[in-house]
């Protein structure tokens, strides 16, 4: 009793107390927003095949969803022609189910992280429309259907919109045409008729994205092809976009389906240009010049980035009636891509919880964000 007495009046004297902070866990974002929205995170493959379980358990106490970072991409589920690797996302799958989360598929046809073998024959050349369009049906009836009643929703087309609203000029679209949105929605929708479908994109606050997005999931949902929502990527900075821009989108994309922010984090880094999105073939040489904060974030920084995460929750929680879900890309800072995008080697500090896998001000600031509204 004295001694419990003791220790208490001690972590009191000092700011931080390790002893409060490990052992009482923080208040949890998924109790908070249960009636609102989903609340997840993504997983890396450490963190599925169980080398991370202090990350782990942040995950089981914070987030009731979970994407997987890279292992449902097709270079790493779909490596070679005649090779699948299921077993990162059979781990990934086994660990939601287990957890009862509701479990994101990510993604089943993208520009990026697809092996080039996907679009050429064994000379190099590019193939023809009819072997792009089998290869898309055998990857997502393979894929989609593994995790068939198990993937509650697959981001089935990822980022084929320029900036501009146009449709991109990915391989996908050169060899087989605008149909091949088309074909790879009815293919997922084939493959696991019960699961949720979406496009997702970063930058979809830029008026010109947003309508771009709204004319490719309306042109599909007037053919009859069912497409349940819109994934806005979240990778977003302490000053852009603004509040007023993501809430337009919000509203707009409402009026399709669900809405979802995935990949949420906030950048407090940097930029080398002022460029804004996710495009991760756009990268800047390394320069310690914009490493600025190796040794920690300052603390008024720290508050900058709590404010910001505080207003943003307060706008999805005014919308709760259109979000679905919130997704965080990644646990703890020291998981984010942001340490080697768009530069490698940055300490990066986007995240709610810290490389001490300690919760940020941000993660008190966003539940207090709630109760005011
Ligand atoms: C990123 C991952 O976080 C990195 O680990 C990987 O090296 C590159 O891809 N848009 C997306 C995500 O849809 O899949 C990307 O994830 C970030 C941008």
């Amino acid at each position: 009793m004295i001694k419990s007495k003791l220790l208490i009046t001690a972590c009191l004297a000092i700011a931080s107390c390790g002893f409060v902070a490990t052992k009482g866990p923080e208040e949890s974002l998924k109790k908070v927003f249960k009636d609102d929205f989903y609340v997840g995170a993504a997983l890396n493959g450490r963190q599925v095949s169980g080398k991370d379980p202090k990350a782990i358990a942040i995950v089981e106490h914070q987030f009731n969803s979970i994407s997987p970072e890279n292992l449902l991409k097709w270079e790493s589920v779909h490596p070679a022609l005649d090779k699948y690797n299921f077993a990162p996302a059979d781990a990934y799958v086994a660990f939601g189910q287990k957890n009862d989360m509701f479990v994101v598929g990510h993604n089943l046809v993208w520009h990026n992280q697809t092996p080039d073998w996907v679009f050429e024959d064994t000379q190099g050349n590019a193939v023809s429309k009819d072997v792009l369009q089998k290869r898309m049906a055998d990857h997502i009836s393979t894929v989609a259907g593994r995790y068939k009643g198990k993937i509650g929703g697959w981001d089935v087309v990822n980022e084929a919109l320029n900036d501009d609203g146009t449709l991109r000029e990915s391989k996908w679209y050169k060899i087989v045409g605008e149909e091949y949105l088309a074909d790879a929605f009815r293919l997922a929708h084939e493959a696991d008729p019960k699961a949720e479908l979406y496009y997702n994109d970063y930058n979809l606050w830029k008026p010109a994205k947003r309508d771009g997005a709204i004319r490719l999931v309306r042109n599909l949902q007037e053919k009859g092809v069912q497409v349940d929502g819109i994934g806005m990527q979240g990778h977003w900075g302490l000053e852009s976009p603004s509040i007023e821009q993501i809430e337009e989108s919000i509203i707009a994309f409402s009026k399709l389906g669900k809405v979802m922010i995935t990949e949420f984090e906030i950048d407090v880094l940097p930029n080398p240009s002022n460029r804004s999105g996710a495009d991760i073939d756009a990268t800047f040489a390394a320069d310690e010049k914009y490493n600025i904060y190796k040794n920690g974030l300052p603390d008024d920084v720290q508050q900058q980035l709590a404010q910001r995460y505080a207003d943003i929750f307060a706008l999805f929680h005014k919308h709760r009636d259109k979000i679905s879900r919130v997704t965080f890309w990644g646990v703890t800072d020291a998981d984010s891509w942001l340490n080697d995008w768009p530069m490698k080697g940055r300490t990066s500090h986007p995240l709610l919880f810290d490389r001490n896998y300690q919760p940020k001000p941000a993660l008190k600031a966003i539940i207090n964000s709630v109760s005011k509204n």
